[in-house]
């Protein structure tokens, strides 16, 4: 079911109105069946071989930069979507005179990414553990003097502060977090206060990239998005085995204008 509303959302933002047939529709249903059970199969298999297992140190290469991921926060490589985020963070999309604000850093992947091109990141994690792993992980990379990296709740340490990309990798399960480590799946209100905030947040021209996966809630993420009127368009997508990621790309619509920086 979940897979059929981010399906539909995801035709609405992409401009294919046209009403998708029964036929298509019964046909993601069943790929939707086949990829629960999958899931669950790999979440098994996850437990069997210890990789669910986020109270340990790891060592991780992501492409051709390692990364150590302490213990309590979120492994860009284990579930996929830190990965792919980084994966599209390249010169074609990052400007070298460009601030960027990678929001939810967990251990810094998408901020040590974008530092490679952009002349400055800033860095947030309400995590106090993902602070200190991301600013391991810029060191690492020797990216520190590019990386400013920040705690904090959302937009409040960048309150007053404009940038041209937004990054995030959101908590896209909704519930309330049991703890710091289960902020980086779960939570009640990041999608309506993200979505509110980025109108604040982003400088006349910037854009956002946000990735969602079929797993989990993403759709309240798009609806929050077209309730700010965001413009929402498909950077990049691809299906593994039991989910479907999708990196979209949000810019100020026109009943979404900048209003003068000033942080809820
Ligand atoms: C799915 S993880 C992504 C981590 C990293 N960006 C990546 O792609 O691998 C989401 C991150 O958002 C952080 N987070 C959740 N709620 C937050 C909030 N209200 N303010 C700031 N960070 C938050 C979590 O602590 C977690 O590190």
């Amino acid at each position: 079911m979940q897979d059929l509303r981010l399906y539909a959302v995801a035709r609405r933002r992409r401009g294919m109105t046209s009403a998708p047939s029964v036929e298509n529709l019964l046909k993601v249903a069943r790929v939707a069946g086949v990829a629960r059970l999958l899931g669950k199969s790999m979440a098994l298999a996850y437990r069997l071989v210890g990789k669910d297992k986020y109270d340990n140190f790891r060592l991780e290469r992501v492409y051709d930069s390692p990364f150590l991921v302490t213990p309590s926060v979120f492994n860009p490589k284990v579930p996929r979507t830190g990965m792919f985020l980084a994966a599209q963070i390249q010169a074609r999309t990052v400007q070298r005179d460009w601030d960027v604000l990678d929001m939810g850093t967990g251990s810094g992947v998408c901020a040590v990414f974008a530092a490679k091109h952009a002349r400055r990141v800033v860095a947030v994690d309400i995590n106090p553990a993902a602070v200190r792993c991301a600013c391991i992980n810029a060191l690492m990379n020797h990216m520190e003097h590019r990386i400013d990296i920040r705690h904090g709740d959302l937009f409040a340490p960048v309150r007053g502060e404009r940038f041209d990309l937004i990054l995030f990798n959101p908590p896209f399960v909704k519930g309330a977090p049991r703890d710091d480590r289960d902020r980086a799946w779960r939570s009640n209100d990041v999608a309506e206060r993200f979505a509110a905030g980025l109108r604040l947040h982003l400088k006349p021209g910037g854009s956002a990239l946000v990735v969602l996966s079929t797993y989990g809630d993403g759709h309240t993420f798009l609806e929050e998005f077209a309730k700010q009127e965001l413009e929402t368009s498909v950077l990049a997508q691809r299906r593994f085995v039991n989910e479907r990621l999708t990196v979209f790309r949000l810019r100020l619509g026109p009943g979404s204008a900048a209003t003068p920086a000033a942080s809820p």
